[in-house]
């Protein structure tokens, strides 16, 4: 069967639910109760008909020592245990990449992710934010305690400075 990327503006139920109810705490983080921005891209791996894989994209600013940067805010980056290691996520976070740096134009990528993600992503080219990084959550700013990366569009480098998300993480 032959993987094909799909881009979508909305996920239907059916590929919600077989994306992300596939198991408990998918993600390991949900017992910590996040909550997080919707996608408004979806790159959706499609194999036989179903949703088998998936990479969220958000267009957002972000603020970096005080100096405003636009930012493609990946999330909900998940493959249903079945079709894992096949590489459909390095092939959907290259499309989900070339996407927002040619066509969405912003300046870098951004992820949040568990300590044990970051040298996947690190694989593909992604850089650990040094920096304290704020998010606001429902009860006001909080400081995201894992890890925040981000992907150069072009030659650029990210600067210093603590971030400030202005929103919910994605
Ligand atoms: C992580 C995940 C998205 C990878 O999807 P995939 O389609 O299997 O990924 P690929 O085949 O393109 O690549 C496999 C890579 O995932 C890494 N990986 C998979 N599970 C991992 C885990 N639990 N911890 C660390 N790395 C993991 C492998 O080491 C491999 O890395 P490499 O290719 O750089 O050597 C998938 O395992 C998944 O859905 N996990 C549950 C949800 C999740 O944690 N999502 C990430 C949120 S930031």
């Amino acid at each position: 069967m032959s993987a094909e990327i799909r881009f979508a503006e909305t996920l239907s139920e059916g590929e919600r639910e077989s994306l992300f109810g596939w198991g408990e705490m998918i993600f390991g983080i949900e017992d910590a109760a996040y909550r997080w921005r919707p996608k408004e891209l979806h790159f959706i791996t499609e194999e036989g008909g179903r949703a088998v894989s998936h990479v969220g994209l958000v267009r957002t600013r972000v603020s970096v020592g005080g100096r405003g940067l636009t930012v493609g805010g990946v999330g909900g980056v998940v493959t249903r245990p079945e079709a894992q290691g096949r590489r459909l996520v390095h092939a959907a976070m290259s499309e989900a990449a070339r996407y927002m740096c040619a066509d969405m134009g912003v300046e870098f990528g951004m992820l949040f992710c568990l300590p044990r993600l970051a040298p996947f992503y690190a694989r593909q080219g992604w850089q650990l934010v040094a920096d304290e990084v704020e998010i606001e959550q429902p009860d006001g700013p909080v400081v995201w305690p894992y890890r925040v990366m981000v992907l150069p569009c072009g030659g650029r480098t990210w600067p210093a400075g603590r971030v400030e998300v202005g929103g919910l993480p994605w």
